[in-house]
Parts: structure tokens; C-alpha cells; sequence
């Protein structure tokens, strides 16, 4: 049953959109999404969503989510959106972009008399399945207490950080940790193997110990199998790491591993290495190391299921 009432609209069914809005509408929520590829949206009507064939057709509820790729992409959205003569109350964009991309959304919607919250999210698709997506948001109290009950219902929670465009700050940072964090975990795992041991082995001490994390024993399988079905691409990673590298120069924060991270990471995008996971960092340091990986065959567990 859901919590409110709110009639509630969802642009962007792409990794992220369509399993956030799958949990929205398995819950009972008054759902309805829209996709620029129309057909990815579609099997959202199973689970009692629906379909709008036109982005303006979403503008008249009262709620309306955006999970689509770069802020670019969102400008385009949201105007699209506003293109007739009706308004939600509230928009609350979900999607990884700039502080000042959002700052900028903020003002274009404070004309025209809209709420915003800047709410991006920590977890892939399959997180957001096991009910473990968690977002950090920021904005106006009474617009995060009018989206509250709907984040609930698609993960653990969220983190009201303040006013204004705070959250996009805490993402970055998040995010500048997963790509530091990923490329330490392939470096130790590559180390640990030449050295002698099987990945799997490692793995479970350090998944075991006090270094391992939700992230490093949802990215075990990948790493002991070499299952690099794609949850996060290398380019949005980047896109993130550039984020995280402009925001330390902003506000004059020096960050040396940042910058490294980001100089591998383009290394493998500049390869061609573009289209799988980002955990393909393993194969980029395996080749540095002159290690031949082959998956290990073990049934290794993710944390999540
Ligand atoms: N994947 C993760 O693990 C993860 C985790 C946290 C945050 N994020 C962030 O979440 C956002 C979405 O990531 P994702 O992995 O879901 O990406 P994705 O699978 O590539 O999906 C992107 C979505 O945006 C839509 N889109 C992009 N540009 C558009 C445009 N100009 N006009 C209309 N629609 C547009 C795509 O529509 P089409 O289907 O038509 O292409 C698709 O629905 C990104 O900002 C990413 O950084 C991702």
C-alpha cells in the first residue's frame, strides 16, 4: 500500500531509473514513468506503473523524479518537461551532476515556482533490488519531508545534509571513493594472486575483516569470476572523478589519490576498454603486472541475495 498519495512521475528507465521505479511501483504508488527509448519502460506496466509516451505528459503530478546520465542530459529533460502549460510541485533529481549544474537547475525552477531537492543515490541496480539504496539529500525541510515517504520505499533511507546543492558535494566525495577504493582492491587482489594465492581466498579475509564493506563483497564475484556485466561504465566513473577533481579545486582541497585514480581510469577508457563494468581495473592492472587472469569458477556470495 503506499504511504501518500502523490501522483508521482519518473523520467530516465535506464540501470538506475528502472529498478528505483520498479520498487516505487511494486509498492502501489500512483507511478508513472517515461524513457526516451520507449520500449525500456515498458515492462514497468507489470509491476502497476504507467507508461507516458510524451515527457510533458509527466508535468501535471505532483512529484516528478529524474534519474537520466549528465546534467546536460537533465537540462534537456526537465525542459522537455516544462515545454506545456503545466508544473509539478516538486522535482526531486536523483542523477550524479555537478554542483553547479544543479545550482543552476535550482534558480530556472525557483522562477517558475517549483521545489527542487538535489537527492543522488549510493548503490547499483542490484543494491536498489536487495532494498539497500540509500540517497543524500538537500534542499528545502518541507520539500525533503513531502519526498521522504517515497525514498523509503526504495531503499534503506536517506541523509538530509542541508540547503541548497550540499548533497551534490557528499555524492562526489562518495563516488570519488568508489573509484579510489576499486582501484586499491585491484591492485591488492593482483598482488595477492602473484604472490601465490587464489583471488576467492583473499577475498573472504578481507571481506571478513575490518576492511570489508558492503562495496568489496558486492564486487567479489566480479573479481573472482571476471563477470564484468556492467553495473556502473567506466565513462560515468570518470564523469564523477572529474566532479570530485573540480570540487577539490573549488574549494582548494588537494587530492593527489583523485587525480591518479582518474589518469588509470583514462587509461582503460583510452584503450577502448569502454562498454563493461568499471571493476575492468582488475584486467588494466593484471596486464601492468604481467598476470594472465582466468575466472576461478568459485560460487562466491555478493552480500546482497
Ligand atoms: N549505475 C550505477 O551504479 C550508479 C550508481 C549511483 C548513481 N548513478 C548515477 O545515476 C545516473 C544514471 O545512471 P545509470 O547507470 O542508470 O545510467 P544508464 O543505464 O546509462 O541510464 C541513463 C538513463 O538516462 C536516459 N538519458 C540519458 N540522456 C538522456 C537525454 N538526453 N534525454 C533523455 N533521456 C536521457 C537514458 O535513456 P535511454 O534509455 O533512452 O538511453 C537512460 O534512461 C547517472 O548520473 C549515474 O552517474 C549510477
Amino acid at each position: 500500500m503506499p504511504t501518500r498519495t502523490d501522483k508521482l512521475g519518473w523520467i530516465g528507465i535506464g540501470r538506475m531509473g528502472y529498478a528505483m521505479a520498479e520498487r516505487l511501483a511494486k509498492a502501489g504508488c500512483d507511478l508513472t514513468v517515461w524513457n526516451r527509448t520507449a520500449e525500456k519502460a515498458q515492462p514497468l506496466a507489470q509491476s502497476g506503473a504507467k507508461v507516458a509516451r510524451l515527457l510533458p505528459d509527466l508535468a501535471a503530478k505532483d512529484i516528478v523524479f529524474v534519474m537520466v546520465s549528465t546534467i546536460d542530459d537533465v537540462k534537456e529533460v526537465v525542459g522537455k518537461l516544462l515545454s506545456g502549460p503545466d508544473k509539478p510541485r516538486l522535482i526531486v533529481e536523483c542523477s550524479s551532476i555537478s554542483l553547479e549544474g544543479s545550482a543552476e537547475l535550482r534558480k530556472i525552477l525557483a522562477e517558475k515556482n517549483i521545489q527542487y531537492l538535489a537527492a543522488p543515490v549510493s548503490g547499483n541496480a542490484k543494491v536498489i533490488k536487495a532494498g539497500k539504496l540509500t540517497f543524500v539529500v538537500s534542499g528545502p525541510k518541507p520539500a525533503y519531508e513531502m519526498a521522504r515517504p517515497y525514498l523509503d520505499l526504495m531503499g534503506t533511507g536517506s541523509s538530509y545534509v542541508g540547503e541548497g546543492e550540499l548533497a551534490r558535494i557528499a555524492k562526489i566525495c562518495h563516488n570519488v571513493m568508489l573509484g579510489v577504493v576499486i582501484q586499491n582492491l585491484c591492485e591488492i587482489t593482483v598482488l595477492a594472486e602473484k604472490a601465490g594465492m587464489p583471488r576467492h581466498a583473499f577475498l573472504d579475509f578481507l571481506n571478513k575483516s575490518v576492511m570489508g564493506s558492503m562495496f568489496t563483497r558486492y564486487k567479489t564475484p566480479a573479481l573472482v569470476n571476471l563477470d564484468f556485466h556492467v553495473t556502473f561504465t567506466p565513462k560515468l566513473l570518470r564523469k564523477d572523478l572529474d566532479l570530485g577533481l573540480d570540487a577539490g579545486c573549488e574549494f582548494e582541497v588537494p587530492m593527489p589519490l583523485t587525480s591518479l585514480t582518474r589518469d588509470l581510469l583514462q587509461q582503460m577508457i583510452g584503450q577502448g576498454m569502454t562498454e563493461e563494468d568499471f571493476s575492468t581495473l582488475l584486467l588494466m592492472e593484471a596486464k601492468a603486472s604481467g598476470v594472465e587472469l582466468k575466472p576461478e569458477n568459485v560460487k562466491v556470495g555478493d552480500g546482497l541475495s
